[in-house]
């Protein structure tokens, strides 16, 4: 190995402490790989009330931090957490900013106060390093809850010398969450109106905290070859594919990691009984007590297909909406774990009363349930309008719900669509956002189906592959050293 790195990575979300989608596993678990690399690796969030609720050690770290908000000073509380396997986890404790019962808004509405949350955050991340006496080479930061770190960097601290060679990287998850406020809020943030230009935080008339770590960033990623390339098109680029084009030369597509000790149905803990592609009697098991779960009237023939989603319109919801009766009718029985939009959700609670027999869905956010839809069920559907590289359906191959996906972004990059001639490629995949050109793809993936041997072989491909950490970590490495050659800078 070469030099050992101490690296602090920032995210809202982490897995097993909070989460609401794929950035809580992805912050959970490259942790350990980057310390299996031999890096000193530590981890800081806000401490949520979920956090309190869960049943791990949490203890008092440092002082209290004195962080400026505007004119005044907020003060915020470390505590200190651990990752299984030993990794520390800081957690910022404010209870008026944090002590809620969601993350970051309820009934569909964003809390009213996000800005000055995540820029209380964002300036607790710097004062923490200083409490901690932690002087991070990097600082990796997730989404635009973090997105003032970078900025911070080459203003507030850019003198400071405690930070003269820490350098952040920048990993955007989803480029249709922005945090776009209004510009007042820079002065909440202690930053120069200078920056409130098209060059610099301002997207449309707004303060954009995303658009902030973009500009910032000293390396900038993103979760997925091909979405990496997609947000340069204005299609994908929800208004920055502009700045990011600029910044083409630092942006960098790396593919997420799995951890298998959480998703593996030979070792699952929450799943009815474990099996691996050398053993799917397992799964069987496993289908029946989903049948038995949901109350489905079916029995383990029927093909059932899933789904484990957030449901908002970039899982292409719309088109499960309209193809749901062609699907049913069809002869697959359905099942939906989700939450998110109330129209979504409505929809979903009339169609499983209406179709009781065939059709499940458990409105809520349930990680049992999660575990155990994937074991039981034949097909995942993920039928994204995009999708940065969702670990669903990496998850599904894992546990032999094939995936069914549309060719977008990590869908892309992780589903080999199955060939029955040649017996290789593990999943099936449609391109045009079209609810016909999903059915078609569902009618393959049933016939497929109706062949017991073919089947198998489908499943044994998709057990089989391996998404683990390792590649991608190694990659973030290198990029962190990338980071760490830039030169000390103040301004954009
Ligand atoms: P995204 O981050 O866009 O939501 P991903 O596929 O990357 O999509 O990750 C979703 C993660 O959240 C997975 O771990 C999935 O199991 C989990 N998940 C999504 N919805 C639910 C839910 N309603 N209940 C439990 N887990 C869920
Ligand atoms: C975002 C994306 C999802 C990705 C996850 C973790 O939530 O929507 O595609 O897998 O972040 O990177």
């Amino acid at each position: 190995m070469g030099k050992k790195l101490k690296i602090l990575l920032a995210s809202p979300e982490v897995h097993p402490f909070a989460k609401t989608g794929g950035l809580a596993d992805m912050a959970g678990s490259l942790p350990r790989a980057l310390s299996n690399l031999g890096h000193d690796v530590r981890v800081i969030m806000p401490y949520y009330k979920c956090v309190s609720g869960g049943n791990r050690e949490i203890r008092p770290a440092s002082a209290h931090i004195d962080v400026p908000l505007g004119p005044v000073r907020q003060r915020g509380w470390l505590f200190e957490g651990r990752l299984d396997g030993g990794l520390p986890v800081y957690l910022v404790n404010h209870q008026a900013y944090y002590y809620r019962d969601q993350l970051y808004g309820e009934n569909g509405r964003d809390y009213h106060d996000n800005a000055e949350r995540f820029i209380f955050f964002s300036r607790s991340i710097l004062e923490a390093c200083k409490a901690l006496s932690f002087r991070p080479d990097i600082i990796h930061c997730h989404d635009w809850q973090t997105g003032l770190v970078p900025a911070y960097l080459r203003t507030l601290y850019a003198g400071d010398d405690f930070f003269r060679n820490t350098r952040s990287v920048f990993t955007v998850h989803n480029l249709g969450y922005q945090g776009n406020f209004p510009s007042f809020y820079l002065q909440a943030a202690n930053l120069p109106w200078e920056l409130f230009t098209p060059e610099g935080v301002e997207l449309y008339g707004h303060f954009s905290f995303l658009k902030t770590g973009l500009v910032f960033g000293d390396v900038l990623t993103t979760v997925s070859p091909s979405y990496g390339k997609e947000i340069l098109d204005p299609e994908f680029g929800f208004g920055l594919d502009g700045v990011l084009r600029k910044r083409d030369q630092d942006l960098f597509g790396v593919l997420n990691g799995a951890d298998y000790r959480e998703w593996d149905p030979a070792r699952d803990p929450l799943i009815k009984k474990n099996y691996g592609p050398g053993s799917l009697a397992g799964k069987i098991a496993c289908k029946k007590d989903l049948i038995r779960k949901f109350s489905l009237k079916v029995d383990e023939r029927a093909p059932i297909v899933s789904m484990v989603t957030r449901l908002s319109y970039q899982k292409g919801i719309d088109l499960v909406m309209e193809g749901a009766d062609a699907l049913l009718k069809s002869g697959a029985a359905f099942v939906l774990l989700g939450s998110g939009d109330p129209a979504y959700q409505d929809f979903f609670v009339a169609l499983s009363k209406r179709r009781r027999d065939r059709c499940a869905c458990l409105i809520g956010f349930d990680e049992e349930s999660a575990h155990q839809i994937m074991a039981g069920s034949d097909i995942l559907l993920m039928p994204s309008f995009y999708e940065p590289c969702g670990l669903t359906q990496i998850y599904g191959l894992k546990y032999g719900a094939v995936p069914l996906v549309r060719a977008v972004g990590g869908l892309r990059d992780t589903v080999q669509e199955f060939n029955p001639g040649t017996g290789k490629g593990a999943g099936f995949k449609f391109k045009p956002f079209e609810t016909k050109q999903m059915l078609k793809a569902a009618r393959k993936a049933l016939a497929v189906y109706k062949d017991k041997d073919l089947w198998r072989r489908l499943l044994v491909n998709g057990m089989s592959k391996d998404y683990s950490w390792d590649q991608s970590a190694a990659r973030y490495c290198g990029l962190y050293l990338k980071a760490l050659r830039k030169p000390a800078r103040a301004g954009i």
